[in-house]
């Protein structure tokens, strides 16, 4: 499809945002998070469904960029998880270059948060307690898919999960795979985006500095 193949002008494919001006920016909080807070919940709150889904970017140890969604698993004390698989391209990404971005795209409610950061193992402890949360199918499929590693037909893969159901089968516990594990990001900017009318968005960009928090207003 081009821009204007005659069934779709995608040049109109442009929406205007009408969020009145209440002087937000005029009220940000010393602590991003704080207002990261009051975003989620009304993403929470709204019809936006996964709220918690964010697009991570990670970087090759060549630097070739690589997205993907995944799911934040909690926010505290400056940090955000997610748990994923450390052989997939992503953990390999982290384990050579661990600057990330993340993102949450909040469309319906006209609003993005993107952040920098630098991300880690969690703790096993956490990790250990997240997977034995999982529903146990969940955590029996783990054990059946090396993430991000070619499969020949998915025929393969269901097999794998029904050959581990059968080695699971009378045991309560399903354990962790040892490829398995909880990621924390440390960020270190988060930048908040409201859409206004006439392109005219308001963008506020917080950076971690030695002395807190430093709140930059930044053009649209
Ligand atoms: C809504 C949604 C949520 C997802 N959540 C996760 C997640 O929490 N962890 C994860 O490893 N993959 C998750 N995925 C799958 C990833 O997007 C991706 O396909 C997978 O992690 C492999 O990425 P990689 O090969 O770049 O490492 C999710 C996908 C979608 C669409």
């Amino acid at each position: 499809m081009t821009v204007d193949d005659g069934t779709l002008n995608l040049a109109d494919l442009r929406r205007q945002y009408a969020s009145d001006s209440d002087a937000w920016l005029e009220r940000l909080p010393a602590d991003p998070w704080e207002e990261f807070a009051r975003w989620f919940a009304l993403a929470h709150g709204s019809h936006v469904t996964e709220p918690n889904a964010m697009v991570l970017a990670t970087a090759s140890p060549e630097g070739a960029p690589l997205v993907r969604t995944v799911l934040m698993k909690g926010f505290e004390a400056g940090e955000v998880y997610f748990f994923s698989q450390r052989v997939s391209r992503k953990g390999r990404h982290i384990a050579a270059n661990p600057s990330v971005a993340l993102l949450f795209p909040w469309h319906p409610i006209e609003r993005q948060v993107a952040m920098t950061g630098v991300c880690t193992e969690a703790d096993p402890a956490l990790t250990e307690h997240y997977f034995a949360e999982r529903p146990r199918l969940s955590r029996i499929a783990a054990w059946a898919s090396e993430q991000s590693s070619p499969l020949a037909s998915y025929a393969e893969l269901d097999e794998r999960f029904h050959a581990e159901l059968a080695r699971h089968e009378g045991i309560d516990e399903v354990s962790l795979p040892p490829r398995w594990t909880g990621y924390r990001v440390r960020v270190t900017s988060m930048e908040f985006w409201r859409g206004k009318a006439n392109r005219l968005h308001e963008r506020a960009i917080y950076r971690e500095t030695p002395d807190g928090w430093s709140v930059e207003l930044l053009n649209p």
